[in-house]
C-alpha cells in the first residue's frame, strides 16, 4: 500500500493535532510528510512516536502524495491547494478559502458525507469553520425529526481557534496582570485576559463579523439552505474548546425526550445533562475529547416549538483536525484513495 500523506501547517495548532490524530486512529499512511514555512526549516514535529523533519511547502512537489491536509491559512491554501490538486493530490482544506465554492464539497462526516462524491470537480474538499462543525453535528438529528426553521446561537470561542500565538497572548497577558502590567493586544482587537470580545474576524458592511457570516452560510450549505441562522460570535479567555448557547425553533412539535433520544442515537454526540446533579459540560472537561458534548437540553416556552441547549467541543479536534482526518478516512473507505 502506497499512501503518502502531507500535513501542511504541521507546526501549527491544527497541524500538530492532525499528526496526533492520524497516529491515534492508525490512519493507513505509508508515509507522512510535515510541511510548513521557510522559518520552520530544521524543526521537527512528533508523529507516531517518531520525529519528522519539517519540509518547506514552497519546495514540495505533491506528485506522489495521495492526500494533503492543509491548515496554514487562507492565502497559503489559495496558492498551494490548486497546485497540489493539479498534481493529482486530494486536498482537505481547513481554511475558509474554498468553503463556499460551489465545486468544493463542505463536509462534516456525521452530517453530509454523501456530498463528498463531488470532490473530483476540483480535487479539493473544505473543512467547515470550527463553530459550524460542532453546531451542525448537534442540529442534524433534531432537524431530521422536527425540521428546523431558525437557529439563534451565541458562541464562546477559545483562543486556540486563533492559532498558537493567540494562546501565548492569553497566557502572557494574564500573567502580566498579576504584576500590574498591561500589555497592548496583538492578535486580538482588545485585551483578552479577564475579558470577552464580541468580535471574531473582520466586520462586514451589514454589522456582522465574517465569523458570524461563516456560521450562517456554512450551516445552510451543509445542512439545509432553508434554515435561518442568527449568530453572535464571542472570543473568551479560555485556552481550548468552543461553547455555544443554541436556541432552535422547529416546524413541528418536539419534546425534550425526543430530542435527547435522537441526539443519543447519533454518531459523534455525547449527552451530559443531569442538572440536578450538576452534570453538564464546560470547555475544560471537553479538551482533547472527540465528541460534541450536549448539555442543558430544555424547552423554550417563548415560541411554539422551541428548544435550547449548550454545545461544547474541542475546536482543534472535532472543530478542525479530527473532522479533516475523518474526511480522509472516508476517501480511503468509500473512494478507494
Ligand atoms: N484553530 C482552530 O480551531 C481552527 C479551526 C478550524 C480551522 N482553522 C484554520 O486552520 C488554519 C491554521 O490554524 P492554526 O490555528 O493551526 O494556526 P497556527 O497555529 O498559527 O499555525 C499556522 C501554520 O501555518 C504555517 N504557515 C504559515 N505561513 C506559511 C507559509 N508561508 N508556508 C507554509 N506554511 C505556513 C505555519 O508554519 P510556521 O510555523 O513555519 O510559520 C504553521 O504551521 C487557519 O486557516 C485556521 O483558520 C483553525
Amino acid at each position: 500500500m502506497t499512501r503518502k500523506i502531507a500535513v501542511v501547517g504541521a507546526t501549527g495548532n491544527v497541524g500538530r493535532e492532525i499528526l496526533n490524530i492520524l497516529s491515534q486512529r492508525n490512519f493507513p499512511a505509508s508515509e507522512v510528510v510535515a510541511l510548513a514555512s521557510k522559518s520552520s526549516y530544521g524543526k521537527k514535529v512528533s508523529y507516531n512516536n517518531k520525529e519528522l523533519n519539517v519540509e518547506i511547502l514552497d519546495d514540495y512537489d505533491f506528485k506522489d502524495t495521495k492526500i494533503a491536509l492543509f491548515s496554514a491559512g487562507g492565502s497559503i491554501s489559495a496558492t498551494h491547494a490548486p497546485r497540489a490538486a493539479k498534481a493529482g493530490c486530494v486536498v482537505i482544506d481547513n481554511s475558509s478559502h474554498f468553503r463556499m465554492d460551489e465545486d468544493v464539497p463542505l463536509i462534516v462526516p456525521e452530517v453530509n458525507s454523501s456530498d463528498l462524491k463531488d470532490y473530483t470537480k476540483k480535487n479539493i474538499i473544505a473543512n467547515p469553520n470550527c463553530s459550524t462543525i460542532q453546531m451542525v453535528v448537534a442540529l442534524k438529528p433534531l432537524h431530521e425529526i422536527a425540521r428546523i426553521k431558525r437557529v439563534v446561537v451565541a458562541t464562546y470561542q477559545a483562543v486556540s481557534g486563533a492559532g498558537k500565538e493567540a494562546m501565548d497572548e492569553l497566557y502572557n497577558s494574564t500573567k502580566k496582570i498579576y504584576h500590574n502590567e498591561i500589555t497592548p493586544p496583538q492578535k486580538f482587537s482588545k485585551r483578552i485576559a479577564f475579558n470577552v470580545i464580541p468580535q471574531i474576524d473582520v466586520f462586514m458592511d451589514d454589522g456582522y463579523t465574517k465569523e458570524e457570516w461563516k456560521m450562517k452560510v456554512e450551516t445552510k450549505k451543509i445542512l439545509d439552505k432553508d434554515i435561518n441562522v442568527e449568530v453572535t460570535c464571542v472570543r473568551v479567555p479560555v485556552f481550548n474548546c468552543h461553547s455555544e448557547a443554541v436556541n432552535i425553533e422547529f416546524e413541528n412539535d418536539i419534546t425534550t425526550d425526543q430530542a435527547r433520544e435522537a441526539l443519543e442515537e447519533s454518531d459523534g454526540i455525547l449527552i451530559i445533562d443531569r442538572p440536578q446533579e450538576m452534570k453538564f459540560t464546560t470547555p475544560i472537561e471537553c479538551s482533547t475529547q472527540d465528541p460534541v458534548f450536549v448539555s442543558r437540553i430544555r424547552k423554550d416556552s417563548s415560541v411554539k416549538n422551541g428548544l435550547s441547549m449548550w454545545v461544547v467541543a474541542d475546536n482543534l479536534r472535532k472543530g478542525a483536525a479530527l473532522n479533516a482526518v475523518q474526511i480522509a478516512e472516508l476517501l480511503v473507505k468509500d473512494y478507494n484513495l
